[in-house]
């Protein structure tokens, strides 16, 4: 049978790709402020500055291509059971060529929306380049962008967390492992299960987990020596 590897990544993992990063811009990302783009206050106060940054960042989307660590990960589906739980909501892994029933979205997508009345109606966007607003209708509804905003509860946690706790392999790739739940998915993985860490400038974390201070794409080649010896 296949090992399972687990991926958990985080905004580090599309840096290469030209994705800027949160914490690496102060607390600003991409020029806006992130509590007012990216919590459900933030979307009360101002829904039309939310849709503005979400149709700015799908047009980003467009601009960008999946990296050789997004390709990597894919690659390792030919010998192992490989699951993706990301934080990011960019489709870069997908687009990379991870199956997306692979992938764990924890934080949503960029590509969906939902209906602001209905969390259940979740509509898939058709490109990179489609814009909403306030006034956008889909089925009737209006929308707002499928994404977990801070003070959101994160649906797809319960899915990752068994996942996890599954895996024979975990890789953590390019988060600061600051922002919870998804920092605290390290602890359901099993005691005998191999964790690594690839950032240039990684957390502190447990002596148990093996850290590859190196970006995303260099350590992915590191990750695959290592991996080798296993
Ligand atoms: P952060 O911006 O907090 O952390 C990015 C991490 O990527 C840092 O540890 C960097 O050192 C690392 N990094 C930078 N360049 C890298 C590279 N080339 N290769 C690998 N790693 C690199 O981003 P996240 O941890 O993903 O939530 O942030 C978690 C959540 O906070 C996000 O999902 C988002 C944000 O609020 C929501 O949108 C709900």
């Amino acid at each position: 049978m296949k090992k399972k590897i687990v991926f958990l990544t985080g905004a580090g993992v599309s840096a290469e790709s030209g994705i800027s990063t949160f914490r690496d811009s102060d607390g600003l990302w991409e020029n806006y402020n992130v509590m007012d783009v990216c919590s459900a206050a933030g979307f009360r106060r101002n829904p039309a500055l939310v849709h503005e940054f979400y149709n700015a960042r799908r047009r980003q989307l467009s601009e960008v291509e999946p990296n050789e660590a997004h390709r990597a990960i894919a690659r390792l589906m030919d010998h192992y059971d490989v699951f993706v739980v990301t934080q990011n909501v960019d489709n870069l892994h997908e687009r990379g060529g991870v199956p997306s029933d692979r992938i764990i979205h924890l934080h949503g997508e960029l590509m969906k929306v939902r209906a602001v009345n209905d969390e259940s109606k979740v509509y898939e966007l058709q490109s990179e380049l489609s814009e909403t607003t306030t006034e956008t209708l889909i089925d009737g509804h209006h929308v707002r962008p499928h994404i977990v905003f801070f003070q959101e509860a994160v649906p797809m946690l319960e899915p990752a967390a068994e996942i996890v706790a599954r895996a024979d392999v975990l890789v953590i790739i390019g988060t600061s492992l600051v922002v919870y739940p998804a920092a605290g998915l390290v602890n359901y993985v099993r005691r005998d299960a191999r964790i690594f860490y690839i950032d240039p400038h990684p957390a502190a974390v447990p002596s148990r987990v093996h850290v590859i201070a190196a970006t995303a794409t260099e350590g992915m080649n590191i990750l695959m020596d290592e991996l080798r010896d296993l």
